[in-house]
């Protein structure tokens, strides 16, 4: 039998999110945050949303630098996620703290993430608020990836790259790459 919680305010830990680090460079202020909200949006254009709540330093810098890189990030660099997760730059600034690397963009101001085994560049397209969470959509302007961790089809190779993936609190976990299947209805 399954019971009814009453903690609704933990629906959100129920399955796993991929961990994506989100920011942006806007005057003097160059800041990333850990995101587990976020979704594709449309294909045409393509839109791609981003969950921040108002009290993020990140919420601030985007919204000054009216673009964003989105960078999705390995297990192995599972660190990263607790430092651009569980540390703000209200009162820190992280970047420098843990020296984190950064590499240009093609077509946007804002770097993206060396660490990232792919990274997107947005130009703020929205901002609107649900709840106490604002969606900013980006229109994905550049995709940086490395061509061999992703297959002829341009899926994922999980050979090559194990996602991290966030459980909620302070929890992480990866794919087990033996699991793959290629599934074709009959
Ligand atoms: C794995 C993980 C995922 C997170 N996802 C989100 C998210 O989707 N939206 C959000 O507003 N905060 C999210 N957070 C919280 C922010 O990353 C965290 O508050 C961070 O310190 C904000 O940094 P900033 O103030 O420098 O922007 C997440 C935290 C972790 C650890």
């Amino acid at each position: 039998m399954k019971k009814i919680i009453t903690r609704i305010e933990n629906f959100q830990y129920f399955y796993p999110y991929s961990v994506a680090v989100v920011g942006a460079h806007a005057q003097n202020q160059l800041n990333y945050m850990a995101c587990a909200w976020h979704t594709a949006l449309s294909f045409n254009p393509p839109l791609f949303g981003v969950l921040i709540s108002k009290k993020r330093f990140t919420h601030q810098v985007i919204s000054q630098a009216r673009e964003f890189t989105v960078n999705f990030i390995s297990a192995d660099r599972v660190k990263l996620s607790a430092q651009m997760g569980r540390k703000s730059g209200h009162e820190m600034d992280k970047m420098k703290e843990y020296q984190v690397k950064l590499s240009p963009a093609k077509i946007i101001q804002s770097p993206i993430l060396e660490d990232a085994y792919v990274s997107f560049e947005c130009k703020l397209t929205d901002i609107r608020a649900y709840g106490d969470h604002d969606l900013f959509v980006g229109e994905v302007l550049a995709i940086h990836e490395e061509e061999k961790n992703f297959n002829s089809e341009g899926v994922l190779d999980t050979g090559k790259v194990q996602p991290l993936l966030y459980l909620g609190s302070d929890f992480y976990i990866t794919i087990n790459p033996d699991t793959l299947k290629h599934v074709l209805p009959d």
